[in-house]
């Protein structure tokens, strides 16, 4: 069985699971989005569980986004760092896009977040500082995510309680978004979430590291108070207020320090790239600080986990 026109359909029976994909062969749907679909799948030249994502046949037909999805899995999968999700592999098999990549047991932050509403604040801001080593990893390797989100946040299981939980960075670069915004998709195409996006990325200007930073800026927002900086009723006013409304103040809330996390996050939401903190460590650090009362230089991310550390560290670089 091949991928071909049986593709992933958002709303399609999971007609693929049993079936075969460029030598994985397919066990079962673990979850979808607006563009693709994810599957638990076997490796089967190496005998390993992998996840495979096979991307809408649309977007193969695009250009744009092929170009992209090309240059970017390459970069993404030359990227190794804890927090990010390694790729394996990324090709097209009858016409279909796909990305085998390690198989993250757990559940994303949105599913969390519905499920569970928001964690405590010790725990929002362990996540943030995750998430936020990962961004900065790939700003250094000049990739920009373009769509940190919680859909876009696996939270694994930790190896111990001082790592609770061990959170993973996914899908570089995999944004209709942009090419969206810009006009490059039909009108009424599904386009995901808008509770996230930056300022410069709605005008169409060009981004950089500092369009993750806001859209990390709005999840933390989201994993502190339950919702995200903004609330409207139709995305023309969603996109409104991104350029132009004040978030509103979190304040006390759940029992936080309130005015000194309100700084932090206004500034990490400005408008204006130039006006934000310079890189996501930079930010999560200020708000560690505020969150704690206290004030210093940016803590450092936390080390990868006892079994990713080196046995004879004095014999690495
Ligand atoms: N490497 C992985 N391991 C395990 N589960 C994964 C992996 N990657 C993605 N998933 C699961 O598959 C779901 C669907 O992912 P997908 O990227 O298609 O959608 P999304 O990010 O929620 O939305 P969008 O289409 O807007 O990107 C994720 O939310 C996650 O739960
Ligand atoms: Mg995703």
């Amino acid at each position: 069985m091949t991928a071909g026109d049986a593709g992933p359909h958002p709303g399609r029976p999971s007609d693929l699971v049993g079936g075969q994909v460029a030598g994985y062969r397919i066990e079962a749907e673990v979850g979808r989005g607006g563009m693709a679909v994810v599957y638990r799948a076997k490796d089967l030249r190496l005998d390993r569980t992998v996840a495979l994502k096979l991307l809408a046949p649309e977007l193969a037909r695009n250009d744009t986004f092929r170009r992209r999805f090309t240059y970017e899995s390459r970069v993404a999968a030359a990227i190794d760092h804890p927090h990010i999700v390694p790729v394996f592999e990324a090709g097209e098999a009858d016409g279909v896009l796909y990305i085998a990549m390690r198989y993250v047991a757990g559940r994303d932050l949105r599913h969390l977040l519905d499920r569970e509403g928001p964690p405590t604040v010790t725990a929002a801001v362990r996540i943030a500082v995750q998430v936020a080593s990962a961004l900065d990893a790939a700003h250094d390797h000049g990739l920009v995510h373009r769509d940190v989100k919680p859909g876009n946040i696996l939270v694994a299981a930790g190896t111990d309680s001082d790592h609770p939980e061990h959170v993973y960075l996914t899908d570089f670069g995999l944004t209709k978004k942009s090419l969206s915004l810009t006009g490059f998709t039909t009108v009424g195409q599904f386009v995901g979430t808008l509770d996230y996006v930056a300022p410069e990325q709605i005008s169409g200007r060009p981004v950089d590291g500092r369009c993750d930073v806001y859209s990390l800026a709005c999840v933390v927002y989201e994993t502190l108070t339950g919702r995200p900086p903004f609330l409207r009723d139709d995305d023309m006013a969603l996109l409104w207020a991104h350029q132009y409304d004040v978030p509103p103040a979190i304040g006390g809330e759940r029992g936080g320090p309130g005015g000194a996390v309100d700084a932090v996050l206004a500034k990490a939401l400005a408008k204006r790239p130039d006006d934000r903190y310079g890189s996501c460590l930079a930010f999560v650090g200020a708000l560690r600080a505020a969150v704690t009362g206290g004030s210093g230089p940016p803590a450092p991310p936390p080390g990868p986990p006892g079994w990713a550390r080196p046995v004879f560290p004095g014999a690495v670089g």
